[in-house]
């Protein structure tokens, strides 16, 4: 949902500025602008498209830049459709500002300055900001800021640029997520770290109401009365080529790739004495015992991963786990109550309606547990325990490596509950994390073949619409299959109950339409062969994802893939990988922006 960045240093920023903000065109890329200061000016150049069609064709035909700092925005629009005008950065030559978030006042301030005689160009809700802070403006830059957010709702990071202060960048923020990066001699804002993470590694976290005021030789920190604070500096633990293709593709491949090293990096840590282990966030059995109630809460590919979660859980440890999607859950009153614990699922830890719902029961009292990602975002520091998925940075907006380590997650958690709630004993409890821990074998054979993915892909590009199947936790596992096909590949699809298909939805079947099928339960085998049968006879052709121990099984199935097998209920870890590969090569070979699917966001910070 938009990222911005900001430069302040003695190199000439227009480069720079761009090249961050491809770095994070995952948040948004429906515009993209930048603002640098030139000459006592403010210069603005930005354009509707993604950054390499628009803006840069743009400055292309702009003469030679020699600024030395300024901002840049990348736009996905909320408030007006995507074009020039709605574009950021936005201000009237005194102030420019670029925005993440949402202003949910903006209409009132607007017509309180439309009374004050100002007039607005945009349909943005930005526009009012910026037009606020001009209003605001008596030459104090930071007596402005803080006025301003005085008189403003919402969620943002701001970066803010006053023509009269040449070369001084500030910031802002309040819920969006916002960084201070500190080089040699130059110093960055970013709405995430991988903007910034090839010039240096050294960042401040802004937390909300904290501003910064930036120059080439460093950042002072104030909160809303103007006193100075001190922040703790932070290192990023990954390298620069963790945020690169490295000769892949695309993105989504890549991390589809580095799924063996990211579980492996997730679970060990976790490990102690062949035992899942919670020390580091103080989950205790104790306290596992005590709850009443499991929630697991979240969105996208994150709620799928709970999802699955819920089906270990309960299988194994007996405890009733209610799964919400994030959005739905704060709204319907959940019967919550402080006895239960809420897992908070999120790669980004930024999603609005997850953290809502995690505000939420932190409100009713409840205990909260985030399973994130992103080391330092907003859930991760709400929550009252936190415990990171260690992916690295997930670029694709499409989520692969992130659902892996977060379904693990639910692994680790089903195994100790149902050990601490004494439904399995200590030696099945490490049975099954010895079997875990060799799920990264198996991911790594599924990624050695990819011809076979390659062929249902090419089957399945010219199709409008199909169908995937499954029963228990390959119906869970279907729901992130059709998932990522249709966000990708943008080819309607549906997750079904294999049982459920004869209940209307079989009237879709018609010749030639694809089903796939996922086969990975063995007390399930039997069924979901006749729901296939079922759709067979009425001529759909059948892709079949299934366990190599099914293999006799397959005869008329027309493309079926065989798994290497683990335990039943730790096959989801490992079927997950075709049914990537398989949404990825379909989106792929129809030439598709497979890391950047239209009309999507890696980080949704708006409701
Ligand atoms: C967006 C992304 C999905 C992701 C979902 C939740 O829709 O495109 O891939 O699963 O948000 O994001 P989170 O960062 O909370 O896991």
């Amino acid at each position: 949902m938009c990222g911005i960045v900001g430069y302040a240093g003695e190199r000439e920023c227009t480069g720079i500025l761009v090249n961050a903000l491809e770095k994070l065109e995952y948040r948004g890329y429906d515009s993209a602008g930048i603002a640098i200061f030139e000459g006592d000016r403010i210069k603005t150049v930005k354009a509707k498209g993604k950054i390499r069609e628009g803006l840069v064709q743009r400055l292309r035909m702009e003469a030679h830049f020699s600024a030395v700092s300024g901002i840049g925005h990348t736009r996905w629009a909320t408030h007006g459709e995507p074009s020039d005008i709605n574009s950021h950065p936005i201000g009237n030559g005194r102030v420019s500002i670029v925005h993440n978030g949402i202003i949910e006042n903006y209409r009132r301030v607007k017509e309180f300055l439309t009374d004050k005689g100002y007039g607005f160009e945009s349909e943005t809700d930005t526009e009012a900001v910026a037009k606020l802070l001009d209003y605001n403006y008596n030459g104090d830059p930071l007596d402005t800021i803080i006025k301003t957010i005085a008189d403003i709702e919402g969620a943002y990071a701001l970066g803010i640029m006053f023509r009269e202060h040449k070369n001084r960048i500030f910031a802002v923020r309040k819920e969006s997520p916002l960084i201070v990066g500190k080089g040699n001699g130059e110093m960055f804002i970013a709405s995430d770290v991988t903007a910034i993470i090839e010039h240096t590694k050294e960042y401040y976290l802004l937390e909300p109401g904290e501003i910064a005021d930036i120059t080439k030789d460093g950042v002072t920190f104030y909160d809303i009365h103007k006193n100075v604070i001190e922040k703790e500096l932070s290192v990023v633990d990954w390298d620069i080529s963790a945020a690169e293709k490295g000769g892949y593709a695309h993105f989504m491949l890549k991390e589809i790739h580095e799924q063996p090293e990211a579980l492996k990096r997730t679970i060990s840590p976790r490990i102690k004495d062949g035992m899942p282990d919670f020390s580091e966030c103080g989950l205790t059995d104790e306290k596992l015992r005590a709850y009443r109630h499991i929630y697991f809460v979240g969105c996208g590919s994150a709620m799928h991963a709970g999802i699955v979660g819920k089906y270990v859980v309960e299988s194994l440890a007996r405890t009733p786990v209610i799964m919400d999607i994030a959005s739905e859950f704060r709204y319907r009153s959940p019967l919550l109550s402080p006895d239960d614990l809420v897992v908070i699922i999120s790669q980004s830890g930024e999603t609005a309606d997850t953290l809502a719902a995690l505000k939420l029961s932190n409100e009713i009292g409840a205990d909260t547990l985030a399973i994130v990602n992103v080391v330092g975002s907003s859930i991760a520091r709400e929550a009252k325990m936190v415990m990171y998925t260690l992916a690295g940075p997930e670029i694709s907006v499409c989520s692969t490596k992130a659902y892996m380590v977060q379904t693990a997650f639910m692994y680790l958690i089903a195994f100790r509950v149902a050990y601490a709630r004494n439904m399995i004993d200590e030696q099945t409890c490490k049975k099954y994390i010895s079997m875990l821990e060799g799920v990264p074998a198996l991911v790594e054979h599924c990624l050695a073949d990819q011809t076979q993915y390659q062929k249902v892909a090419a089957r399945l590009m010219s199709t409008d619409s199909l169908l995937y199947i499954g029963r228990g936790l390959d119906y869970a596992l279907s729901m992130e299959g059709s998932l990522k096909l249709k966000e990708i590949s943008y080819i309607h699809s549906e997750s079904y109950a294999a049982g459920e298909l004869k209940h209307g939805t079989i009237s879709l079947i018609e010749d030639g339409m694809p089903v796939i099928a996922v086969a990975t339960q063995h007390n399930l085998y039997e069924k979901t062969a006749s729901n296939v049968k079922e759709v067979k006879s009425r001529g759909a052709t059948v892709i079949m994802v299934c366990s190599e121990t099914l293999k006799s099984e397959m005869a008329d199935i027309d493309y079926p893939i065989y798994l290497p097998v683990t335990d039943d209920i730790l096959m989801p870890l490992v079927a997950v990988v075709p049914l990537q590969l398989i949404a990825y090569y379909t989106a792929a070979l129809k030439n598709f922006d497979v890391d950047h699917p239209k009309n999507l966001a890696k980080s949704v910070t708006v409701e």
